[in-house]
């Protein structure tokens, strides 16, 4: 499949995990896609010399995403680099594991600010390059189940991802008349960096995957699968949803 040929792709947070392997799926099918990531380091550089092993050119950009003067920057230097965009993946996120009597200002900030604000103000920097420029485009974020299902000990995690289900779906309503579509992805438990502590605990992993219908955690590139599909025409009639992604585990339920 070529879904993407001609178009550009910014994919944050994407020197690694599930961000890196949405931008090779968006790459593989044709996409010039610009990496970022809060560092410019050999992840990122990995990411951009697998996008460019595809055909297709990946070109980094380093930047947080949670400082809002930034991101103006982050979307004109993306057109520069390759001359539009027409797709936005809110991916970037950060979690932090604190019982709710413990949460601190700082942790608190952090969380919402690079999973909720960055992705508030990032879109509303891309929306404005394309209505400016009379184009239409397309907005999808990397949610989580936690967008729907509790997560104790991860309540600002979860007040970030129902957050992130709330401006997509408002988004979905005021941006239609300018053609631009917006979805959520809403992965279950997935292998990547940020499930380390999880993946290095056999008891926790057994227990977390007896409650997954299909009995394992997911790929990041079962992830990418969805994004490429949201971001692209085949779901041209997609506005306002979220797909999750979990293998069954937000569902979950069976008599021992
Ligand atoms: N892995 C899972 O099980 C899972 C499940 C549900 C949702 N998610 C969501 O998927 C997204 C990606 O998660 P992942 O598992 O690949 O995590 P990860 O930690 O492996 O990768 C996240 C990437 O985002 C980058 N990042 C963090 N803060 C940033 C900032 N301020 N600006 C720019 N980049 C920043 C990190 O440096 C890292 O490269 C997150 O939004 C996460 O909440 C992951």
């Amino acid at each position: 499949m070529n879904r993407f040929t001609g178009k550009v792709a910014l994919v944050t947070g994407s020197g690694r995990g599930i961000g890196r392997a949405i931008a090779i799926r968006l790459a593989n099918e044709g996409a010039n896609v610009i990496v970022n990531d809060l560092i410019d380091d050999e992840n990122a550089a990995e990411t951009v010399k697998l996008i460019n092993a595809t055909g297709s050119k990946g070109f980094f950009i380093q930047a947080d995403i949670s400082k809002v003067e930034t991101l103006k920057h982050v979307i004109d230097q993306s057109v520069t680099q390759f001359g539009s965009l027409d797709i936005l993946v809110n991916n970037a996120g950060v979690e932090v594991h604190a019982p709710f009597l413990e949460v601190t200002e700082k942790q608190y900030d952090l969380v919402l600010d690079v999973n909720l604000k960055g992705m508030f103000f990032l879109s509303q920097a891309f929306v404005k390059y394309l209505v400016e420029n009379k184009r239409g485009g397309v907005i999808v974020n990397n949610s989580s189940v936690h967008e729907e299902l509790p997560f104790p000990n991860f309540t600002a995690y979860c007040a970030s991802k129902g957050g992130m289900q709330m401006v997509m779906r408002n988004l979905a309503v005021e941006l239609a008349p300018f053609n631009v579509r917006v979805n959520n992805v809403a992965p279950g438990a997935i292998k990547t960096p940020i499930n380390t502590k999880l993946l290095n605990k056999p008891e926790l992993l057994a227990s977390l995957q007896n409650n997954i219908s299909l009995g394992k955690l997911g790929e990041p590139e079962d992830v990418a699968a969805v994004v490429a599909f949201l971001a692209s025409d085949d779901a041209k009639y997609v506005t306002g949803s979220t797909y999750y992604v979990d293998g069954g585990l937000t569902f979950h339920y069976k008599e021992q």
